[in-house]
Parts: C-alpha cells; structure tokens; sequence
C-alpha cells in the first residue's frame, strides 16, 4: 500500500476519534483589576473541570506568559495599564501562538465584536456577565481549538505522507535509471581492463580506467542508499529478536561512540520476534547511534532500549504512526544531545537533508533508517525537542513465526567461463549488449533478447534449448518470472538467473527476496555475472 493510501486509512479509521476529556484547564487571566481573579473562580466554580488560574496585570507581562506556552487557554481584559487587550490578542496571533483567547470588555458594542474577532479573538463576554456565560465560553472554546487542533494534525501527517512518497517514487526512478547506466558504465570499464590486464597493468590507460571504476563505485554507493530510501532495495529479511541485534552491536559501541558518552541499554524480557533484514536492522541501529553521538559533542547519556508495545488507535495517533493497530516490538534510541527543532524533524528523514557541516554528513542517515523500516512495515517515530534530546523509537510487527534455517549459498565457481548455451533478455541495451560481450568472451554460446515475447518467438522458431536464462525481473511485457515459467514448460532442464535494479514487485520474484532464488542486484560487473552463472551451472538441479 502507498503511503499515502496508508495515511488516508488511518487518517478514516480514526476520524471518530473522541476529543479528549477537558479535565484540568489552564488559564491565564491578563487584568489589572485585583478582584478579577475571585470573580473568574466564582464564575468556574461549577464547570466541569479543575482550573489553575494565573494572572498578569500588564500586556507586556502577558505577552511574555503568552511565549511561555503553558496554558490553555487566555482571558483577556481590554483595558489594560499599557495597552488594549485587542492589540495584545493581535500581537500574539501573529505567530506567537495558536492558542485561543476570550476578551473580556466592561460593555459590548458592534465595533468591539467585529475588532476582536478580526484581531483572533475566539468569543468575547461582558464582565458584568462573567458568571452567567464565561463558563460555557470556555468550554466551546477549547472544543472548537481542539478539533480544529485534530484537523491540522491529520492534514500535517496526509501532507507528510504526501511528501514522503513523491521524493520515495523520484528517488526509485533515478536509483532505477541509474543502475542500467552503470551497469553499462562498471561493465565496460572492467572490459577494457580485463583485455589491458594482459598488456601492461602499470599503463595509464589502465590507471585511468580504474578512475572510471572507483568512480562508478561510488555512484553505486549512492544509488543504493536511493534505492533503500525508496523502500525498493532487496531485503533479505529472517525471522530475528532485536534483543540479538542490539547485544551485537553494543559490544561494538564503544569504538563508535567514544568515552565521553555513557551508554545505559534496557532490553526487555520476552522480546517478540520480528520479520527483517538482520544486516539492515544493524544499519539502522547504527546509523541512529552515530547520530546520537554527533548530537552529544560535549558528552551525554545514550539510552537504548526495547520492549513490546500494543498500540491502539489512541496511541498511534498520539504519535501520528501509520500502521495498523497491533502488537510492535519497540527498539528506541535515546540522546541528551541538542535536540531538533520543529523544521528540522519535519525534514529529518529526506535524502540529502542534513544540518552538518559540508563533508560532514550526507543526509542519508535517516532516509536509509525510514525506508528501510517502512518497507519491513514498521514505523518511527521522532520525540525531540531542541534541548531536550531526541528519542527515536522504531516499532517492527510482531511475528509468531518461528525462525528457519538459512538456505545454503550456492557452492563457489570453479570456473569463470564456459561453453553451455545462454539466452539473455534485457530490455536495456546497454545492459544487455554487455552482458552479452562479458558471456561471449568467457566461451558461452549466447542469444539475446529485447523482451519476453521476443525470447518465446526466438525459442519457438529456433528449436534451441539454452542451459541458462539469463533474465531482468522487471521489463514491459512478459516479466522475468513470467518469461521463465513459459520456456521452462519447453525445456524442463532450464536454469535461471534473475537481474534486477530494484524490487518494485516484488512479489513477482516469488522467493527471490528470501534468497532461495538465484538473483544478481544491479549494477553487477562481468566477473560476478560470470561466477554467478557458473556457480548455477554447477549446483545440483
Ligand atoms: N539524534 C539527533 N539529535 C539531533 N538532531 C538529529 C538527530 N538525528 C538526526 N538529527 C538531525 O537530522 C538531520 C538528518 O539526519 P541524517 O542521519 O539523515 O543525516 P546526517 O546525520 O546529517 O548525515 P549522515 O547520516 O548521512 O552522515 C541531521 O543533520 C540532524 O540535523
Ligand atoms: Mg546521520
């Protein structure tokens, strides 16, 4: 399910959601007047809610209790010593706070009415009125903030969701794209250098086609984190307890971290076990420690912990999480490290998005962590606050699966070519034509084709029946798997050898996600594209 697909359903699923109960009101009374106070007590003593009434008796003292943010709820009076309480309304709706604020007036009058509501006020009451209607003021008040206040969460999190998906579909598009060009790029690099290999290696075309290579090798590097934020990398997942992970690499910590940051862990009994990609999972946990550690220059406590969660709508919404209700093993990495502010944490786990210094960091951190999650249908979640450190909890679906042993690797090549008849469908050229070229350098007899149609057509009229498919999973027309069921029908002998760049269906790959099918993950170099298909060609059927 697309995210935003996933965010709308929760988004529905929730809508009924109840406003919570008002049960302790926190009230700040802006008025100069020393009997205010007593007359707002008296006029709340029946209201349904505890109140905690602090009073200011000027607008610049207000003002500054308004930035404070730590009450509910504001009564203003419009004369004040220093100003009006409309020009203190209007002042603070002018970024300071979304909170609502009732104005109280000695007499009411068409301009008062119309000046407050344009300067933000939610209700306005005359002050010989107070008892009669403050009470009922305050409490739609507060229930009109507060749906409005739900209202904006859900189109935050529809609009985050939104977001997230558009940059996950571009960074797969140009992760996708990228691998053929350098498949291409790695492939024919590695040729030149396997016919200079030969000759003379110390040559400068040989130091410059390895130029070529290292380049080329880190733009895979790259393509690869694109590709992991795009929630399309292969994963191996296996059946695993977080606790094992964690026990792992906190032997490691030290080394990472540094002493000048103490490391408490709480792992918890009886952990459930989850479905995912040991090797990832190990990613993740480093990749959020490392940022543990660079929030903590000076030093700081680093807590890690996991526990088994139920999560309810309550409390999924409270963390705007979308994923189904259920029972999550939870791995949380806490910092008292400098926090995040609010922009920050809106754009933490985009690609490229980081605070650091140039050379610094790359911004992959967290997207590496948020696709990798996500697409192991789990999800995170960020408390941080700036000075108040950042807790960043990870919840993964609980699994009563059992785990299962490894399937064995195929065994290593004896070989690096060969003379066995090979078809290979592409629908990259470059790609193909190179891997081609690789095959028919090493000995193979090799056929090619465009597409699916075109390899059932080529082996229809040719009669021939090739040892070896060599097939991209992901092509228009007839898919990989597809193509392979199809001429195994005509040739039960066939072997198969998947190649893809990204898993977009990967259901289409049946178990190749589980490693029991033979699969080789773009941009692959000739050598390995030989190895594989001799290690193939020699296992067992
Ligand atoms: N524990 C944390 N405390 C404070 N800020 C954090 C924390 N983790 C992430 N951030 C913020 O989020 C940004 C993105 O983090 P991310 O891990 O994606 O990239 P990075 O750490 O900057 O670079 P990279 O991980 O690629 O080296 C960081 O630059 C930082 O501003
Ligand atoms: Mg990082």
């Amino acid at each position: 399910m697309s995210r935003t697909k996933e965010a709308e359903r929760v988004l529905t699923a929730t809508s009924h959601r109840r406003l919570p109960d008002l049960t302790v009101v926190r009230i700040l009374l802006v008025d100069d007047d020393p009997q205010a106070a007593a007359l707002i007590d008296i006029a709340l003593a029946d209201a349904p809610f505890e109140r905690v009434i602090e009073v200011a008796t000027t607008l610049s003292r207000g003002i500054t209790r308004v930035e404070d943010d730590v009450h509910d709820i504001y009564l203003i009076d419009q004369q004040l010593p220093d100003g009006t309480g409309i020009e203190l309304i209007r002042r603070a709706r002018a970024g300071v706070t979304s909170k609502p604020f009732i104005l109280l007036t000695g007499y009411g009058s068409g301009d008062i009415d119309r000046e407050a509501s344009l300067a933000g006020a939610a209700d306005y009451v005359e002050k010989h009125m107070v008892a009669a209607q403050l009470e009922r003021s305050i409490r739609y008040t507060l229930r009109n903030w507060q749906a409005a206040r739900m209202l904006h969460d859900r189109e935050e999190q529809l609009r985050q969701a939104q977001k997230m998906e558009a940059i996950g579909r571009l960074a797969g598009g140009v992760a996708h794209d990228f691998n053929n060009l350098l498949t291409a790029i790695i492939g024919y690099a590695d040729l030149i250098s396997e016919r200079l290999d030969s000759s003379d290696p110390s040559s400068s075309i040989a130091r410059e086609v390895a130029e070529i290579r290292n380049a080329a090798d880190r733009a895979s590097g790259l393509t690869r984190q694109l590709l992991a934020f795009s929630r399309k990398q292969f994963l191996n997942p296996t059946i695993l307890n977080l606790n094992d992970t964690a026990s792992g690499l906190l032997q490691m910590l030290p080394r990472v971290i540094g002493d000048h940051i103490r490391t408490t862990a709480q792992l918890g009994d009886d952990l459930a076990r989850v479905k995912a990609d040991p090797s990832q999972m190990e990613q993740v946990f480093l990749n959020l420690v490392l940022n543990a550690r660079d929030a903590m220059p000076m030093g700081g406590q680093l807590t890690i912990r996991t526990a088994n969660v139920d999560l309810d709508e309550e409390l999924l919404g409270a963390e705007s999480l979308s994923i189904p209700p259920g029972r999550y093993a939870m791995l949380s990495i806490g910092d008292t490290g400098t926090g995040m502010d609010a922009a920050t944490r809106d754009r933490a786990f985009e690609p490229f998005f980081t605070t650091k210094p140039k050379g610094k960091g790359t911004g992959f951190g967290l997207a590496t962590v948020y696709g990798i999650i996500d697409q192991s249908g789990g999800a995170i979640y960020l408390d941080t606050a700036p000075g108040r450190g950042t807790t960043v909890r990870i919840y993964l679906p609980a699994t009563e699966a059992t785990p299962e042993p490894r399937k064995p690797e195929l065994p290593p090549a004896t070989a690096d070519g060969g003379t066995e008849t090979i078809l290979v469908v592409e629908d990259n050229d470059s790609v193909r034509g190179l891997a081609v070229k690789a095959l028919r350098r090493r000995g193979y007899t090799v056929f090619e084709a465009r597409s699916g149609e075109e390899a059932i057509d080529w082996a229809l009229a040719s009669g021939i029946k090739p040892h070896l498919l060599v097939t991209d999973v992901v092509m228009p027309g007839l898919s990989g798997p597809n193509l392979a069921a199809r001429l195994s029908k005509l040739n039960p002998a066939l072997r198969v050898l998947y190649v893809s760049g990204y898993t977009d269906d990967a259901s289409a790959l049946h178990g190749a996600n589980h490693g029991d099918v033979p699969f080789l993950q773009k941009p692959f170099t000739p050598s390995i594209l030989a190895q594989r298909i001799r290690s193939i060609l020699e296992s067992p059927e």
